[in-house]
């Protein structure tokens, strides 16, 4: 039997800190901190998220400035919007919401967005910046995965850590925060030889590659800790992580739940990235 690691708890507890940071920050520099959200088109998904980030703003007090632009906005329209608000000095942070538009080029326009208002911490200086162990805007996700490692006393240290899922936004970064923590870290992916043997020999096993349940108990050490990053839906329609949560469970001695695992943590996280974007400014 497990302890569940309670992402809904801590995700509250870590935004009252926040609250407290943000008034203080207005009453030490008279003014607000201000966080741009950029939404294109109407995919359903983005629009969940984008609302419960600004709602998840206003809750801490964070001042955000919402432009939801139509489907069809052009490269230069978006880029233009862009520019205005990386000079605003109201704004201390500039999130873009991912997926875009399939003729927009995403990459061309988060370029735009200086490291210093990066608070998705996906540019290219801050993941540089990571990879060396110095100060960065760390994307949210994983940044929230180390937050309940640390709130639950679990050190990476000396650990085996493997992490199954390279993305730009999750796997690779979560890699290089469990090897900054000191951790032997291994990532897997959909070419890895043995994956289930390799996932076996984890302490703390990361997954973060978006299918229903894929991770079963075979391939658990006993007494693992398991980060389950995973929101997808099982063969009823209901909400699933990526790990088999029943059975796992069971042979885990920590484990997040899907919803209320990682989940709460990447918008807290998102907060914590623009009030450290205001202080820094
Ligand atoms: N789309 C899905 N997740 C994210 C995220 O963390 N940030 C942005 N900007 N877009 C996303």
């Amino acid at each position: 039997m497990s302890v569940r690691i309670d992402g809904k708890e801590l995700a509250a507890k870590l935004r009252e800190g926040i609250r407290e940071d943000v008034q203080r920050f207005k009453r030490e520099r008279g003014k607000e901190i201000g966080l741009a959200v950029v939404l294109v088109g109407e995919d359903p998904a983005s629009q969940v998220y984008v609302r419960n980030k600004i709602k998840a703003c206003e809750e801490v007090g964070i001042r955000s400035y919402s432009y939801h632009l139509p489907a069809e906005t052009e490269q230069a329209q978006l880029a233009a919007l862009v520019d205005e608000l990386v000079g605003d000095e109201k704004i201390h942070g500039i999130l873009v919401q991912l997926p875009l538009p399939k003729h927009l080029d995403a990459e061309s326009i988060l370029k735009r967005i200086p490291p210093e208002k990066d608070v998705d911490g996906f540019c290219a200086e801050n993941v540089g910046n990571l990879a060396m162990n110095r100060t960065a805007l760390v994307a949210c996700t994983p940044f929230g995965v180390m937050k309940m490692l640390e709130a639950y006393g679990i050190d990476p240290r000396g650990k085996s850590a493997v992490v199954l899922g390279r993305s730009n936004i999750v796997g690779k970064p979560m890699a290089m925060l469990l090897l900054n923590a000191d951790a032997t870290v291994t990532v897997c992916h959909s070419k890895t030889k043995d994956l289930a043997a390799v996932c076996a020999g984890a302490d703390i096993l990361v997954v973060a590659i978006g299918r229903a349940k894929f991770v079963t108990a075979d391939m658990v050490k006993p007494g693992a800790v398991v980060i389950d990053v995973g929101m997808d839906r099982d063969e009823n329609g209901k909400l699933c992580g990526d790990v088999d949560y029943e059975a796992v469970k069971e042979k885990a001695s920590y484990i997040t739940p899907v919803p209320g695992g990682v989940g709460p943590m990447t918008i807290t996280m998102l907060l914590y990235n623009t009030v450290l974007a205001a202080q820094r400014s």
